[in-house]
């Protein structure tokens, strides 16, 4: 059997400093053969920068997916075909930058990995997650597994990218709400899936932000400044145990790693 452990979006510096302290621990205590981490909001809550990118790798998270705040850092157009482990949403529109699809080798397995953004309230120029989804799945032979990240707003989309894929990839396990869900399960023919997997940061927060310009913002409408909020810093994760001959899971557990304060 082998083990894949998926973060939830790491959210500002107290998100990314715990998960870099805690991986190689994990990576041990676990004897997990991958890693794979949301990293959007990994710079202040909105992007990712090259040199996160690397400090996360460096710390033995082995692949990066992303969503909708994928450009917020300015550069990381420029950057991202550089970095060989980290892919961008697959269904932005033709002529981005960036991988669609990674694959990481590890103890002698090779996965694919790849996110697509949903389309339900997400205001954003996309193609269509299932057709985009379907394409990659289709095309790629000879993986051990696939790992699939659905960055969505709407729980009906992500359980609905899962049914979708049941049985043809290893895990679809959703991103982008912040909130961890308690419906991990494997479905009928063999896909571990979970609507989200929650945040790797502050949890004194609203999403992973401070809570009173948020409320300021839904009390008055008045658009605000948002920051990452700090304390109770917890690492949000989702393990999966897959048998790599099929590539399909037999275990799906959720997992929660609270610095201490
Ligand atoms: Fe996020
Ligand atoms: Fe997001």
């Amino acid at each position: 059997m082998a083990k894949l452990l998926f973060l939830g979006d790491i959210c500002g510096r107290g998100g990314r400093q715990w998960v870099s302290h805690r991986i190689p621990t994990l990576r041990r205590e676990l004897e997990l053969d991958f890693v794979v981490a949301n990293g959007e909001n990994a710079a202040g809550g909105f992007g990712i920068t090259a040199d996160i990118v690397q400090e996360l790798l460096s710390n033995g998270v082995d692949g990066i997916t992303l969503g909708n705040h994928v450009w917020d850092q300015r550069g990381f157009d420029q950057a991202i075909d550089g970095l060989p482990k980290v892919c961008r949403p697959a269904n932005l529109p033709e002529g981005c930058p960036g991988r669609d699809f990674l694959i990481l080798e590890r103890n002698g397995l090779k996965i694919g990995v790849f996110s697509v953004i949903g389309r339900v309230m997400m205001n954003m120029s996309l193609d269509c997650p299932f057709k985009k989804a379907d394409k990659l799945v289709s095309k790629k032979q000879g993986l051990n597994g696939i790992f699939v990240d659905i960055h969505a707003e709407a729980t009906s989309e992500k359980q609905a990218m899962g049914w979708f894929l049941d049985g043809r990839v290893t895990a679809v396990i959703g991103t982008h709400t912040h909130v961890v869900t308690a419906d991990e399960k494997i479905m009928p023919k063999g896909t571990a899936f979970q609507t989200d997997a929650g945040l790797c940061g502050s949890h004194r927060s609203i999403i992973g932000c401070e809570p009173d310009p948020i409320i300021h913002r839904f009390l008055t409408g008045i658009p605000c400044r948002l920051t990452v909020a700090s304390g109770d810093i917890r690492i949000n994760a989702t393990l999966i145990t897959f048998d790599p001959t099929t590539g399909l899971a037999t275990d799906i557990q959720r997992l929660e790693d609270k610095q201490p304060e």
